[in-house]
């Protein structure tokens, strides 16, 4: 046995399959050309003074410690008052709500929360292209559904089709990247009415919710 063998191999991925992401590939062909970059959201808009200086007197004022593993209380408070005004939905809190570092940790601290090895989720495609890896790196297996050429719209036949007793869940965006269309109230009554009998969990990625409460 070589002096080596009993050691670890050299790094291999995990994910040997992904590339550079699209995003990485647009913008770095947008600078080139110098085109308008309409493959990554950077925004045009200088940040609200606000806001910038909201968080220097915060910082200013020591909140600058861990926060509780969910996030500071005032603010998962804040967000179940947001969603009540926009929903007419109360969500606990202290329970039913979780702060992240934005929705791609989020979609993967949930994926990984309750994916297991072998299990199906369901994505519909075309998806944003964190998803596949995410299910992937935690041993499941994604299963994807076309959206409707041309419409982009849920085809729930298709969905129910895809559906199989290892459905651990089935992951929506909407407003969706990078068609921009938006699921209607009916298209949220075929899910329900089709999840309900089961016990798949619905993750979906509401990324560009932006509402303002009435
Ligand atoms: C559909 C979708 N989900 C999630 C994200 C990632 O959001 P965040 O920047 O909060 O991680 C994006 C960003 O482009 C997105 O388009």
């Amino acid at each position: 046995m070589s002096p080596t063998a009993a050691f670890t191999p050299a790094l291999t991925s995990r994910l040997p399959q992904v590339g550079t992401t699209i995003f990485t590939v647009m913008s770095a062909l947008a600078t080139e050309h110098k085109a308008v970059n309409l493959g990554q959201g950077f925004p045009d808009f200088a940040c609200d003074p606000a806001l910038v200086n909201a968080v220097t007197a915060a910082m200013q004022a020591g909140h600058n410690q861990y926060p509780p593993m969910v996030g500071v209380p005032v603010l998962r408070q804040a967000i179940a008052a947001k969603m009540e005004a926009l929903h007419q939905h109360r969500y606990d809190a202290n329970t039913e709500i979780t702060i992240t570092a934005g929705a791609t940790q989020a979609i993967l601290t949930a994926i990984l929360a309750i994916v297991h090895p072998g299990d199906e989720v369901i994505v519909l495609e075309p998806c944003y292209d964190s998803y596949v890896p995410n299910i992937e790196l935690a041993g499941g297996v994604a299963v994807r559904v076309p959206l409707t050429p041309g419409t982009f719209r849920p085809d729930f036949t298709k969905i129910a089709a895809a559906m199989t007793p290892r459905t651990r869940a089935i992951l929506i965006n909407s407003p969706h990247n990078p068609s921009a269309t938006i699921w209607s109230e009916a298209d949220m009554l075929a899910l329900q009415d089709l999840l309900a009998p089961t016990d798949v969990l619905l993750i979906s990625d509401e990324v560009y919710v932006i509402g303002t409460p009435n």
